[in-house]
């Protein structure tokens, strides 16, 4: 139907029927229908918004018609015309629930008005309907997105670091014990995993804050440039070197350099970076004055260092040099507690700084990124909400439509069942551990690692899965992949 509201004639004379067809066709699709048989077959068959019948003492029975429509579409409008008894008029109020009669004076023309404000109020009831429910969501969703906001939803925050997931919580405190040292810190993580926003928090929580933290990216730099850079060079120490040069340690003196990339850093260079690291010394390109220069080293890589040093691609002693603390930050797949706190931090930071009104995520918007693996971790998220906010409209929230494909197509994964050989030979503990042990997983592998809800469907709390976890060391070897 293009939207014309569809209206059934019944029980009335020709003459009658010839005269509303005439005065209703006009506006709406007419359909004279001759008994009641036939009337409940068409409502059945197509969307029908109202029904007009004439009631006959003996004759054509409207009012047990209509209780059947009532029933069965109680959506359709009923207008009762005919000469009713009280009884009638008792039955066509209560059981049938008519819209109104239609009293037996009235010509085409009143009935035409009437079937208007009929058809008017239905639509109105009808929008009502869909908007309450409509409001009903957002004002759920607003009270969700409240609570976030202002309890634990809106997580914990190391620096401008945001998380809530018990493996970044036990990170974080790690973290901020390393900043109350000079020791090195190595941190490790795949890309986008905040490896940087957490060497800041680490300066801006130490003692050096008020000095300064430089950072440098040591990936795709010969060793001529990188000493230039991090020791500095006199005037004329190579082509180019016009001027003298303070490198990043001298500049840094008292304070934090961040070194990313490390991994990148030539089997040569990593013999200087060894020497600087024992000695606390630079010695500038050209000259022969020894700098000494107080300053911490932060190493970030996104792979592990260990496996290059088996392959003999990076030192162990220098490994052992950068590795006073080692902080691996997990993947987000691997803490999907994280990211609804993250992806309301992210919504709040990117509204403000775009000058949008964004009122939150709908649910399944959540629901969708908890499905995800994040390849890209947090800066992926950061896009995705970037991109979400360009295409949502100011004072609305962003639903699922604006999900890119990839995520919008997503469905919650569950991991197949293992086969149960493994359980052989085992004592009944050890038998009952494994079960626990790989139910636990199932569980965490299936909620994408949100730890809260696998705690609450396990019957557990939070302290007690993580306590599990660490046990039988589930999801090992993923916190740095
Ligand atoms: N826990 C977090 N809370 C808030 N923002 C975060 C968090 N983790 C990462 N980010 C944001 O994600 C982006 C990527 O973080 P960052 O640059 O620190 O990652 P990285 O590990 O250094 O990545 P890469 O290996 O690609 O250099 C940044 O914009 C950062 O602000
Ligand atoms: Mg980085």
């Amino acid at each position: 139907m293009d939207g014309t509201s569809s209206i059934i004639i019944s029980g009335f004379s020709a003459k009658e029927a010839v005269e509303l067809h005439r005065c209703l066709s006009k506006h709406y699709d007419i359909n004279i229908v001759d008994d009641s048989a036939e009337v409940l077959a068409l409502l059945d068959e197509r969307d029908i918004d109202l029904l007009l019948c004439r009631h006959t003492k003996g004759g054509f029975d409207a009012l047990e018609l209509f209780r059947q429509a009532r029933i069965m579409h109680p959506e359709t409008v009923r207008l009762l015309a005919g000469e009713l008894d009280r009884a009638e008029q008792e039955f066509a109020v209560k059981d049938a629930a008519i819209y109104q009669f239609v009293p037996n004076e009235w010509g085409s023309r009143q009935i035409e008005l009437l079937v208007n404000r009929a058809l008017e109020n239905r639509e109105l009831a009808y929008r009502h309907r869909h908007l309450s429910r409509e409001l009903k969501i957002a004002e759920d969703v607003l009270r969700k997105h409240k609570v976030n906001r202002h309890s634990e939803g809106q997580g914990s925050r190391f620096e401008r670091l945001v998380y809530c997931s018990p493996n970044m919580a036990s990170l974080c405190n790690l973290a901020k014990k390393a900043s109350a040292t000079n020791l090195p810190i190595l941190i490790q993580g795949e890309t986008g995993t905040g490896k940087e926003l957490m060497a800041k928090a680490i300066h801006y929580n130490s003692d050096r804050k008020e000095q300064p933290l430089l950072v440098h990216n040591c990936g795709g730099m010969s060793d001529e440039l990188l000493h230039s850079e991090l020791f500095g060079h006199k005037r004329g120490a190579f082509t180019g070197a016009v001027s003298d040069r303070m490198g990043l340690f001298p500049a840094a003196d008292g304070g934090t350099v961040f070194l990313d990339e490390i991994a990148d850093v030539s089997p040569t260079f990593q013999v200087s970076l060894l020497r600087f690291l024992q000695e606390g010394e630079v010695k500038p390109l050209g000259s022969d004055k020894i700098i000494k220069c107080d300053v911490r080293v932060i190493a970030a890589c996104n792979q592990p260092l260990d496996t290059l040093i088996s392959k003999g691609l990076f030192r162990q002693d220098l490994y052992y040099r950068l590795n006073g603390f080692q902080l691996n930050i997990p993947p987000l797949r691997n803490r999907i507690d994280d990211v609804e706190v993250l992806a309301n931090f992210l919504l709040e930071k990117f509204s403000a700084e775009s000058n949008r009104n964004i009122l939150g995520f709908s649910p399944g918007v959540l629901e969708k990124f908890s499905y995800h693996d994040w390849p890209g971790n947090v800066r992926e998220l950061e896009n995705e909400i970037q991109r979400m906010i360009a295409i949502t409209d100011n004072n609305t929230f962003i639903t699922e439509e604006c999900l890119s494909p990839h995520l919008a197509a997503l469905k919650p994964r569950v991991k197949p069942r293992q086969e149960d050989d493994t359980l052989d030979g085992l004592t009944l503990k050890e038998k009952v551990e494994q079960m626990e042990a790989r139910i636990i997983e199932e569980t965490l592998t299936r909620l994408r690692w949100n730890q809260s809800r696998a705690a609450a469907e396990l019957g557990l709390s939070r302290v007690g899965l993580s306590n599990k976890i660490k046990r039988y060391n589930l999801g090992a070897g993923s916190a740095v992949a």
